[in-house]
């Protein structure tokens, strides 16, 4: 535990048992909001867990897409955020007239697009993915001639790449990734000779070339513990390493490049989680037009991985 604030703590465990809550936290989460998630993880096993799960109220510790994804999944539950104003800008680079308008330029291609997008354009997909599945999703996809991915670039370029197939892209990327430079990895791989290289899908693809692994968060937390290489460098957002080191204290894990911070992905703190417990609020509720379509989308994903 990095904040020595136990009784905040306290108080936000009781508060979220009287609200019937539970506190969903992704991956790159500051220490002290990771110490109080009930379940911490990526994108899809987030979403995973909003759609099965029996509390009342979702707490969702990250950013405004992995929220609205929750609400879409359980529209019968208050799905409240304790800062609303954590967005993603990579989500920001697409909207629905954009997405509309491609599909109109490609007329009879299947529309993938990766999670970090607004409930509006998934409204507009075939299928949604995740960093953990887009390579499955794209390979489930034998039959279709023409497959659009939007809105990561870097990502379509990954999956092109592993599934074979060309696809249709948008300019769209991860404003903190792309400042992971093949140069910072040629650095650490320097300093640390014997360390595996982990890295995120949302890279450019000079990074992702060099890497020995490239996972989702939740996969390089999985991949650390099971490999049995004692140091790692690792090419995503710096709020994974807390996790990595507090699952292995045993290995030693270097993140790549210190300018790998999401600003939005640390907006959240405790204090504001038990504010948001307090006043039920801000809530993140999407229209009923727009959540049952986009559900369609993310549900045709859960069912193929
Ligand atoms: P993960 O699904 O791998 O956790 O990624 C989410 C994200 O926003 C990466 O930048
Ligand atoms: Fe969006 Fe990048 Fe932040 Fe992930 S790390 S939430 S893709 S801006």
């Amino acid at each position: 535990m990095i904040k020595d604030d136990k009784k905040l703590v306290t108080k936000i465990r009781e508060l979220k048992k009287k609200r019937n809550a539970i506190i969903l936290v992704h991956n790159y989460q500051l220490p002290e909001v990771q110490d109080i998630a009930d379940f911490r993880g990526d994108s899809l096993e987030l979403s995973r867990i909003a759609a099965k799960t029996e509390a009342k109220v979702i707490v969702f510790c990250g950013v405004y897409f992995m929220a609205e994804t929750a609400s879409i999944l359980s529209p019968d539950k208050l799905v409240i955020m304790p800062d609303v104003s954590a967005g993603c800008p990579m989500a920001n680079m697409m909207n629905a007239a954009d997405l509309r308008k491609l599909k109109l330029q490609h007329p009879g291609a299947v529309a993938v697009g990766y999670v970090n997008t607004s409930a509006a354009v998934k409204a507009e997909l075939d299928y949604c993915c995740t960093s953990t599945n887009a390579v499955a999703v794209v390979n489930a996809l034998r039959q279709e001639k023409e497959i659009i991915f939007v809105p990561d670039k870097y990502l379509a370029d990954y999956v092109s790449k592993q599934s074979g197939r060309k696809l249709i892209s948008w300019h769209g990327y991860c404003p903190t990734h792309v400042k992971i430079l093949p140069e910072d990895l040629k650095r650490e791989k320097n300093f640390h000779p014997q360390a595996k290289v982990m890295v995120h899908p949302e890279c450019l693809a000079s990074v992702v070339a060099l890497a020995d692994a490239v996972l989702s968060t939740s996969q390089m937390a999985k991949y650390a513990k099971e490999d049995p290489a004692r140091e790692f460098i690792i090419g995503t957002e710096s709020g994974l390493i807390y996790r990595l080191k507090q699952d292995n204290p045993d290995k030693e894990f270097y993140l790549a490049s210190e300018r790998a911070v999401c600003p939005n992905m640390k907006r959240t703190t405790q204090e504001k989680v038990l504010w948001a417990l307090e006043e039920l609020a801000d809530e993140v509720k999407v229209s009923e037009e727009i959540r049952k379509k986009a559900r369609l989308a993310i549900e045709r994903m859960l069912k193929i991985i």
